[in-house]
């Protein structure tokens, strides 16, 4: 006890000045102080229950060869004095251009301290946001003479958890965020490490032996959900969380690239860490090493906490989005849900290529005349094959197609390390540009764009504005972007600063063009569709095309929302029906999940971008169950989270946007579940005419994928609806007003 009570006297000197704030409701307190040194610390509770003990804030600074011309490389980390702290209060509601709810309330109490470092004469200021959810703070640089550009070694903001929580976590990584995600206590993360990171990848990165990713859910002993996250991460790198260990108060850091390169190489902390189970930030690299090169006045994203005692708090909370801009975008009508098919799956799965010739070991794009080559046979962009699947679209009220493998390059797009590898303009042979989006138009669908830029990222750049004018040209609104392999030019990482700023700079130059884009590999989102709403999707996690990769696990879908959607939707391309592909292809691997859990996750995965993934001739098999992803929404007015527990189930019904139409759908685990529905969210005194989508008795993810019933009944308000899951299954409702 002595020992320990020494310990934190070291680490926490004495307290100065200290600030507090309360959430609107109360439950939430925030203090803010100075600890002896100097060095800034806060610490959060909800409802009496430490969440965040106290936990230090600051940033390192790097050396610059510039320093001698105003480049300050003194750390931000301590020897601060408060110069003022102001407190306010903030309450307004805002529409999103699209959303699981019309409108989101933003009420919160802020804290700002102005802080003062004697040594360097600098201020900067730490800002404070606490809501009734969880809480977010930044660091912000008002341009000074003694500050006005500075490069980051390393942001230190610690995260001081209470406990030795359960977490569900991604090995931390600078390239990939597509591993399958661990369930341990914090203490047993260290000992998971080698297991998480033996995958393959094209591009991966991992840093330490205890670093995890955000957003990074856990669950307390005494029942508290906390999750942590970072909002609006613009012009800056995307954040990582690096636990430290208990026992040698060590960070253990490794730079890497894939999952042989696992050597451990324990290195001491080199500022004090004041108790078990803390994380502390660590940025993601640019190719020197680096964590951010910034110019005054300028900030930091925000750094979020969320916290409750339900679980269904953390999937309805709105904090990230609430955190991000308003819209900067003036004229937003050309923005939509969109529900799409694509030329797509039959690649993923093996059955066909995105390239057109077998005949050359290479492509210089500027040297080969591609009437002249020999095609393949198997390159399924063709024309016939792409109308096939307009057909579809337009049959079943699809909106849009998309077709990958359209454009020249894919003979030798990955993993080379070619810069001018796409020119995003050039179709195939087989690939009528004109003919087919004509032919689309006519029958009310449009063909959407795909770009893969193979990481390449000058080279997307350089072609961007000429691609976005052909997809004006031919009647495209949203392009797929992918960023596949390592990144061109070498060195750099999926998450730095710079690449941050790339993917940025893509959404706005689409938006000149009125084009929505779904960016795939690029960095996990952080809300930042809020402000750029043309950000209508994004990977950025294990997608569905992992089980043809060898498969996810059953609890995978129960995760995501607590974890990667939390900063915005993901391009998810759900809906397989036909779960063993050998059935149609020679690829052995299968999908995890049963019919009626497909089509759940078009509602427990929310995006306004849903694709119906499977080939059309695997949903004409099951057309009615086709019908419910004929009728599902992909915009709703209002949300409600009924059930939820993380990796077990989630269960939402949700109101379809400009009508009394509800749609319900739940998603459980390997174990299976039964949900409880109550209908009170439906007017009182009203019919409807309900479906339920449900997995038979005998249904199972592995044994029994495709046992499903359907079921018609008239429903009203004060119902309740029981209903039993598979292992790995899930339902779906469809309650439509009378
Ligand atoms: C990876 C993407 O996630 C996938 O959807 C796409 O088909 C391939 N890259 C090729 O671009
Ligand atoms: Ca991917």
């Amino acid at each position: 006890m002595k020992k320990l009570l020494f310990s934190l006297l070291l680490a926490f000197p004495l307290m100065a000045t200290a600030g507090s704030i309360k959430s609107p409701n109360g439950n939430i307190e925030l203090k803010f102080s100075l600890d002896g040194d100097g060095r800034p610390v806060y610490e959060m509770t909800y409802k009496g229950k430490a969440v965040v003990k106290p936990s230090h804030l600051g940033l390192e600074l790097a050396k610059d060869k510039h320093a001698s011309k105003g480049m300050d490389e003194t750390d931000l980390m301590n020897g601060f004095s408060i110069v003022k702290e102001e407190k306010s209060t903030f309450d307004e509601t805002w529409k999103p251009v699209w959303g699981e709810t019309a409108t989101i309330r933003n009420n919160y109490k802020e804290l700002v301290a102005t802080l003062s470092q004697k040594a360097s004469g600098r201020q900067i200021l730490i800002r404070f946001r606490v809501y009734d959810d969880g809480i977010g703070f930044r660091y912000e640089f008002p341009q000074q003479k003694e500050l006005n550009y500075f490069l980051i070694k390393e942001e230190r903001s610690e995260f001081a958890m209470a406990g030795d929580h359960t977490a569900w976590w991604l090995p931390g990584d600078y390239d990939t965020q597509e591993q399958e995600t661990q369930e341990t206590k914090l203490s047993e993360i260290r000992g998971r490490m080698k297991e998480a990171v033996n995958w393959s990848n094209s591009s991966v990165a991992v840093f330490s032996e205890t670093g995890v990713q955000t957003s990074l859910q856990m669950k307390s002993a005494d029942g508290l959900y906390i999750n942590i996250h970072e909002a609006a991460c613009a012009d800056y790198a995307t954040m990582h969380l690096e636990l430290v260990d208990a026992q040698t108060k060590t960070l253990t850091t490794k730079l890497g690239g894939g999952s042989n390169a696992y050597t451990p190489n324990p290195k001491p902390s080199p500022w004090p860490v004041p108790q078990a189970f803390t994380f502390v930030s660590h940025l993601t690299p640019d190719a020197t090493g680096l964590k951010g090169a910034m110019q005054t006045p300028c900030e930091t994203p925000w750094r979020t906490v969320m916290v409750s005692d339900d679980a269904r708090d953390m999937l309805a909370s709105n904090l990230i989005l609430n955190l991000n801009e308003p819209c900067k975008l003036e004229d937003t009508s050309w923005i939509h849900p969109t529900k799409y098919c694509g030329v797509w799956w039959e690649m993923i799965v093996g059955r066909g290529s995105w390239h057109y010739t077998n005949d050359y070991p290479s492509i210089k794009l500027d040297q080969i005349d591609w009437s002249k080559v020999k095609p393949n046979g198997t390159h399924k962009a063709n024309n016939e094959n792409v109308k096939r699947y307009i057909d579809f679209a337009a049959k079943n009220g699809l909106d849009q197609v998309l077709v990958e493998g359209w454009n020249v390059g894919w003979e030798d797009w990955a993993n080379m390390w070619k810069r001018d590898v796409f020119d995003f303009v050039t179709p195939y042979p087989d690939f009528d540009i004109k003919m087919l989006n004509e032919y689309a138009h006519s029958k009310g669908v449009k063909i959407l764009m795909h770009h893969e830029t193979s990481s390449s990222t000058q080279n997307y750049e350089r072609h961007l504005e000429d691609a976005f004018t052909l997809m004006n040209k031919y009647g495209y609104d949203a392009v797929k972007t992918g960023y596949v392999g390592d990144i061109i030019p070498r060195g750099d990482h999926h998450y730095s600063q710079s690449m941050n700023n790339h993917y940025l700079h893509v959404v706005k130059e689409a938006a000149k063009h009125h084009i929505m884009v779904n960016a795939h590999e690029a960095t996990r989102p952080t809300g930042l569709c809020r402000t750029y709403p043309n950000l209508v999707g994004n990977e950025s996690a294990r997608g569905t095309e992992y089980e043809a990769f060898g498969g996810s696990r059953p609890d995978h879908t129960c995760i995501l929302p607590f974890t990667r959607l939390q900063g915005g939707p993901m391009d998810y391309t759900p809906g397989i029906f036909v779960t063993k592909l050998s059935q149609w292809s020679d690829n052995t691997s299968w999908a995890r999940i049963t019919i009626a859990g497909s089509l759940a996750l078009y509602l427990t995965m929310y995006s306004p971008l849903q694709m119906a993934a499977d080939l059309p001739e695997n949903y004409e098999k099951f057309d009615d169950a086709f019908q419910f992803i004929r009728d599902v929404a992909c915009d709703w007015d209002d949300s409600r989270y009924l059930e939820a527990e993380p990796a077990d189930y989630i269960t939402v019904a949700r109101k379809a946007k400009g009508t009394d139409n509800w749609f319900v759908g739940g998603k459980c685990d390997e174990n299976g579940h039964t949900a409880v529905v109550k209908l009170d969210f439906l007017e009182k005194g009203r019919k409807y005419d309900c479906t339920i989508y449900a997995d038979a008795n005998d249904a199972h993810y592995d044994t029994n994928p495709q046992a499903y019933t359907i079921t018609k009944k008239v429903v009203k308000a004060g119902q309740t609806l029981k209903i039993k899951e598979a292992p790995g299954g899930g339902f779906a409702i469809s309650i439509i007003a009378k």
